[in-house]
């Protein structure tokens, strides 16, 4: 309690309801929607992965999401914090969040530093006309997507030492609209192209031949679920650390379905702006992380103007990727601010530089270091397994235990409800969520994936 006292006062706020649904919002819009669901989708089936991603963002997103922020408004504390307040013997989940954030902002960054090298290109007047050669001499060369991740991670630690609300709520105002036209716009051309109708089949059509035996349905099903954590930003602490910084006026209901609808709109607008020309363009949907960068360059040169859109829009992908970053930064900032009595500039600098580093790994691992495989995996596909398919899904799952059973539904009710001030219709749905759903199809989909 003392903690949560002394902090109250020095701690950021979002200046209206309206700026913390932008900030969470563009938290939750990032390379999750634009980069990684229409590769994931491409190699899990398509139609089928969409449907059950859809599924899962309002049984399993929307309840977690409303968890997660009662526990940072009520405790206005960073996840670590916020667990070891409420009940000290959960003080690990705060710790898994945090671990976890590093997993995910050193390749993030990665893949960051990809679309700043993108946006760069353009901006100096080259066309990417063959994109397949120059995606992969890029990614496989030595020196340069480590600078580029680089690059992208000091861009992030300056945003969030100049403190989060103003700088991201200010920014996301003007991005996101504008990504939301642009997509539009793509999407456009992208559906238009010769032969994209195979891809729009592919992306909602449902095909149950993609779907060959068990095991590849229990990890279309992990695969579904990682991405709703993923995306919506849920399972490690992000929104606990956003929520600490709202205001006790905001209708938490309210924020909780209008974000992850946003985001799940922007991911489905993606996919239908880039599977369409995938197909089109006679390339493999489950192609993996290049897909991006490999399709839209070629949609870009058949469009008059092309040069004039790929700038536009991966400066929005920049954006977007860089909100999210923030915001995975905020989470490890928030806490080593609080719990470790740093300054904000120090810890923000600290913590991008171990992040920075491990990312310069992750780098590599799609060039120098490509033969080298852990379980199997390369250092970029270990990573990015253990954050969406391990380590998320166990925040996730003592989230709701913890919500469910050791808080309690009453004292979250109170926290969403504004101590009674307003309705909670669907209160009986949230506490079966939180006490038996939530907790046994996440367990039940971590278990079968082993087999
Ligand atoms: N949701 C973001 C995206 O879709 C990524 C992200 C930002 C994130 N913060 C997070 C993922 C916290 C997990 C946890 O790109």
């Amino acid at each position: 309690m003392k903690a949560e006292h002394q902090t109250t006062h020095s701690r950021g706020k979002f200046s209206s309801s309206f700026g913390f649904i932008l900030a969470a919002t563009g938290a939750a819009v990032g390379l999750g929607n634009l980069w990684k669901f229409p590769y994931v989708a491409g190699q899990n089936g398509g139609a089928i992965f969409v449907i059950t991603y859809l599924f899962f963002i309002v049984t399993l997103g929307v309840p977690i999401m409303l968890g997660e922020m009662s526990l940072g408004r009520k405790t206005r504390l960073n996840p670590i914090g916020a667990y070891r307040t409420l009940d000290k013997r959960f003080t690990f989940v705060g710790v898994i969040g945090v671990l976890c954030a590093f997993v995910i902002l050193s390749y993030y960054s990665v893949i960051g530093g990809w679309v700043l090298k993108y946006v760069f290109t353009y901006l100096t007047g080259n066309h990417i006309t063959d994109a397949t050669a120059f995606f992969n001499s890029f990614i496989s060369s030595s020196v340069q997507p480590i600078l580029w991740h680089i690059a992208f991670m000091t861009i992030a630690c300056f945003i969030v030492m100049a403190g989060v609300t103003k700088g991201i709520e200010r920014a996301s105002k003007i991005m996101l609209p504008m990504l939301f036209v642009f997509i539009i716009v793509i999407l456009i051309r992208s559906v238009t192209l010769d032969g994209a109708i195979e891809g729009i089949r592919y992306f909602i059509v449902p095909n149950l031949s993609t779907i060959n035996s068990f095991s590849e349905f229990s990890s279309m099903l992990l695969a579904a679920m990682g991405q709703v954590f993923f995306s919506l930003s849920l399972g490690m602490g992000a929104v606990i650390t956003y929520g600490s910084y709202l205001s006790k006026k905001n209708n938490l209901q309210k924020s909780a379905l209008i974000i992850p609808l946003l985001d799940s709109c922007v991911a489905i607008l993606c996919g239908f702006a880039i599977l369409p020309a995938v197909f089109a363009l006679g390339f493999e949907p489950s192609a993996g992380p290049g897909l991006l960068f490999e399709t839209l360059p070629r949609v870009f040169e058949e469009m008059p103007f092309g040069i004039f859109f790929a700038i536009i829009f991966f400066v929005l992908v920049l954006f977007a990727a860089i909100t999210s970053a923030v915001s995975l930064l905020e989470v490890v900032t928030s806490f080593c601010i609080d719990d470790l009595r740093m300054k904000r500039k120090k810890a923000c600098v600290i913590v991008a530089s171990i992040m920075a580093s491990l990312g310069i790994f992750v780098a590599m691992s799609f060039g120098v270091l490509s033969d080298i495989e852990i379980f199997g995996m390369t250092m970029f596909g270990l990573l990015e397994f253990l954050s969406d398919k391990v380590l998320m899904p166990l925040g996730g799952l003592f989230l709701c235990i913890f919500v469910g059973h050791i808080w309690g539904i009453d004292n979250a009710a109170q926290e969403i409800t504004n101590q009674g001030k307003l309705k909670f219709k669907l209160r009986r749905v949230f506490s079966i969520a939180m006490k038996y759903y939530a907790p046994v199809i996440i367990g039940i989909i971590f278990i079968a994936s082993f087999f």
